[in-house]
């Protein structure tokens, strides 16, 4: 695997001080990635909507170290402030620490500088809703523009393109977070492009159905989750259907970049439900095995098959790994599926609680953070 195209070229040209501030959205995998080795790298290729409304929001101030600072024994500590939704937030900073020590390699630049993030999530807090793809992609761009003041050489293309590898290795589905409105990660010899370091925007003419495909999340659980991704991942070691779930996953990977460009939409409500069933399954069948799904998510889904019926309706639904419910409908179906999830399926969510998402294109940068 050629990661030797990320690492920087000895003769950057530093600057003092600089500001980014980058928007990115999350995603939800339409084929699911479960099961990883090390360094997050895919057990099988997946491919996301990526969402537009549900995103993170971060700035990144740097500043360049004196030549004191950079010449004492110090130097290979990374140095950053973090505040979430405008307070300092001590407690989120083990996991981006983690991250920058992860992608040293890749950027060694960031020991130059004291960084200050500002982030926040334009999502409720503890909705469920995993932060870490937009979190993680947000930060990657705001570096990748700094690398890009170092050396102005750097094409848009390498940007995004590095940018999805670094999100990657803070979280695997992090690295479908930077482009739209499909990304495929992991290597697949159906897809042209397609690699198991970063994500690659999917690369053939998609049918009109798909295009702003909507995603309704309905927040069923807005509590910590019992098991983390990180163990469910590493549950797929020794699992009893590793084996078969990865390839079926790849041979699901095939039969979505058909139906994605034929618009086989029977074919698209089947593979993403079955999608969604099969990751849940394979976290009840791990040992220890673990349920993310609640009551309240087998209501939702068992009304949706009933409506799906009732009005010949293309609504359908999928998970990710918690209890929450996306439902995914075409753009034409929109009023109809509103009115229903507002009048049926909203008492399913706590407080009533849902968010109003649809298919996006990536990572937007800001001005500034206001
Ligand atoms: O990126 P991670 O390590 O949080 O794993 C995410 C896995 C799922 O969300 C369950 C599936 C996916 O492909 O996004």
């Amino acid at each position: 695997m050629n990661t030797a195209q990320f690492l920087v070229k000895s003769d950057l040209v530093f600057v003092d001080k600089a500001s980014y501030t980058w928007q990115t959205p999350s995603n939800i995998a339409l084929v699911k990635y479960w099961g990883k080795s090390d360094p997050q790298i895919p057990k099988n290729a997946s491919i996301s909507f990526t969402l537009n409304n549900c995103h993170t929001k971060t700035k990144i101030d740097f500043t360049r170290k004196c030549q004191a600072e950079l010449d004492s024994a110090f130097l290979k500590e990374v140095d950053f402030n973090l505040f979430f939704e405008g307070k300092e937030k001590e407690e989120f900073k083990p996991k981006i620490a983690s991250f920058f020590i992860r992608i040293q390699e890749y950027c060694p630049y960031i020991f130059e500088y004291q960084m200050t993030i500002h982030s926040e999530n334009s999502f409720p807090h503890s909705s469920g809703i995993a932060s870490s793809a937009s979190g993680l992609s947000a930060i990657a761009m705001c570096l990748m523009s700094l690398e890009k003041a170092l050396n102005p050489n750097l094409s848009k293309e390498f940007i995004n393109k590095k940018a999805s590898f670094l999100a990657r290795l803070g979280s695997g589905s992090a690295s479908r977070s930077i482009e739209g409105p499909l990304v495929v990660w992991g290597n697949h010899p159906e897809i042209k492009g397609s690699s198991d370091l970063f994500g690659v925007p999917f690369p053939y003419k998609v049918h009109p159905i798909f295009e702003n495909y909507q995603d309704t999340i309905l927040l069923v659980d807005k509590g910590e989750k019992q098991v983390s991704s990180t163990v469910g991942h590493n549950l797929m070691h020794n699992h009893p259907y590793a084996a078969n779930r990865f390839q079926q996953a790849n041979d699901n990977l095939s039969k979505m970049a058909t139906i994605l460009q034929n618009g086989d939409i029977a074919a698209f409500i089947n593979l993403v439900e079955s999608e969604a069933l099969t990751l849940h399954a394979m976290m009840l069948t791990s040992n220890p095995y673990f349920i993310l799904m609640k009551p309240n998510t087998l209501q939702i889904i068992n009304t949706i098959w009933e409506f799906r019926k009732e009005h010949n309706s293309n609504i359908c639904f999928t998970l990710d790994a918690g209890a929450n419910v996306h439902v995914l409908y075409p753009l034409e179906e929109k009023e109809k599926v509103n009115q229903f999830i507002a009048k049926v399926l909203a008492k399913y969510c706590q407080k009533n609680q849902y968010i109003c998402d649809a298919t996006g294109l990536g990572a937007k940068q800001l001005q500034d953070f206001i």
